[in-house]
């Protein structure tokens, strides 16, 4: 077993829930198809997310379409208005998808949710988006959380 095995067998054993796949909601991802959303940890749904810390993010979807490039967008649906929220890295090609992307071929996009302290403990709802070279969605989903101390 490797060093990262071993890690996520000992989290699990701890306690955490182990890539239980988070509930969401497609908003309209006509590029491709989810397969799986993973955020980790979040042992309980809406997934907590403690202020200071980052969280990985682990989407697995079908493309429809052939792409070279694929960016991502991040918002934070607060009260109905749709708030930007940077992330660290958009472009997808650098988060675990080999572009150009293909037909029919599944990917596991990776990435990190960081969490920064300022930010108010509220509930929102995290609307990712992952854009092909046309900036239609591979993949478009809407999960809620809850922003904590
Ligand atoms: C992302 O999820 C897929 C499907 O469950 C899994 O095969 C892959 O190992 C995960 N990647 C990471 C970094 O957790």
């Amino acid at each position: 077993m490797d060093v990262r095995a071993g890690f996520i067998v000992s989290l699990c054993l701890m306690g955490f829930t182990c890539a239980v796949p988070v509930k969401f909601i497609d908003c309209g991802s006509c590029s491709g198809k989810v397969v799986m959303v993973d955020i980790s940890p979040c042992p309980n749904q809406p997934c907590q997310l403690h202020k200071g810390q980052s969280y990985s993010v682990n989407v697995t979807f079908t493309s429809t379409v052939e792409s070279k490039t694929s960016k991502a967008l991040v918002h934070g649906i607060i009260a109905g208005v749709s708030i930007p929220f940077p992330i660290p890295k958009e472009d997808g090609c650098q988060s675990g998808i080999q572009c150009p992307i293909q037909k029919q071929q599944t990917y596991h996009y990776q990435n990190t949710l960081p969490v920064k302290s300022e930010y108010p403990a509220i509930k929102l709802v995290v609307e990712w988006e992952l854009r092909d070279d046309n900036k239609q969605d591979l993949f478009c989903i809407r999960f809620p959380v809850q922003i904590v101390s």
